[in-house]
């Protein structure tokens, strides 16, 4: 698979590490379908600026929880770019701590809407055009919080871990349809919603001592996106300065 004139998808990049990922997929020649919710004016701006540094990219609103709404969103990013290539899996929820006695399944819910149902409504909308073209990515962003088992987390990392897991089975399901699958497990990489939080003892057990940045994230999706990455699947790739 070469990049230039493939799709790219990337769910939740109206900010955060997604709006890194669709400049970075941009520049190394993806088209690229900017998803959001709710930041019509952020994703706007993304995809604006693709443009402007000589890309191809255009803002799709839709709910990735929803349905109906992932596939019509599969199907306009096919109208209007062409057909996905290249499915990042990014866009989160809010992230509660939430104490044992607090737990209800709707938190449950809550996370594994995102991290689970998500990941397979889309990833089933993408499928007929990847078996009808010879193959595609897909690239999930987890998380290193499966590792590190956060207290008060637990919706949260239990989700993530079922992502995990997902990508290992849809690796060798996929497989023989030339679809790769894999996970890229961020550490904490202080992004807008993070803004005037304090980094300091987090920062001190990073060996490479410093933070992640979004282009981290962005420059590993890149390669498992590329055909660099052609013959590796159901990975899981940690980038977290050597946190875990
Ligand atoms: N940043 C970190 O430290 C970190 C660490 C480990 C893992 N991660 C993972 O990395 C991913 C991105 O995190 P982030 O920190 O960049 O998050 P973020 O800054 O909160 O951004 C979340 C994105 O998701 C979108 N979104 C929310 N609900 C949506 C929906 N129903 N449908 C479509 N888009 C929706 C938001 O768009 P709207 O505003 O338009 O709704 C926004 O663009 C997540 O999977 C997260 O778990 C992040």
């Amino acid at each position: 698979m070469t990049t230039d004139g493939k799709v790219a998808l990337v769910t939740g990049a109206s900010r955060g590490l997604g709006a890194t990922i669709a400049r970075r997929m941009a520049a190394d020649g993806w088209a690229v379908a900017v998803n959001y919710h709710s930041d019509h004016a952020g994703a706007g701006r993304v995809a604006a600026d693709i443009r402007e540094a000589g890309g191809r990219a255009e803002a799709f609103a839709a709910d990735v929880t929803d349905e109906s709404a992932t596939g019509a969103l599969v199907a306009a990013v096919a109208e209007r770019l062409g057909p996905v290539g290249a499915l990042v899996l990014n866009a989160t929820g809010p992230q509660p701590e939430v104490p044992i006695e607090d737990l209800t399944w709707q938190a449950h819910l809550d996370q594994l809407t995102f991290f689970v149902k998500s990941p397979t409504l889309l990833v089933r909308a993408c499928l007929p055009a990847w078996k009808a073209h010879g193959g595609g990515r897909v690239i999930q962003i987890g998380s290193d919080v499966v590792d590190r088992a956060l207290p008060r987390m637990s919706a949260y990392i239990a989700a993530k871990g079922a992502q995990q897991a997902l990508t290992r089975s849809w690796a060798r399901e996929l497989g023989p349809h030339g679809v790769t699958v894999n996970l890229v497990a961020p550490g904490w990489i202080p992004v807008e919603r993070h803004a005037g939080l304090e980094v300091g003892d987090y920062l001190a057990e990073v060996p490479l001592g410093r933070m992640g940045s979004p282009g981290d994230i962005a420059e590993t999706v890149c390669f498992l996106a590329s055909d660099r990455a052609a013959f590796i699947t159901g990975e899981r790739v940690t980038v977290n300065g050597g946190h875990t």
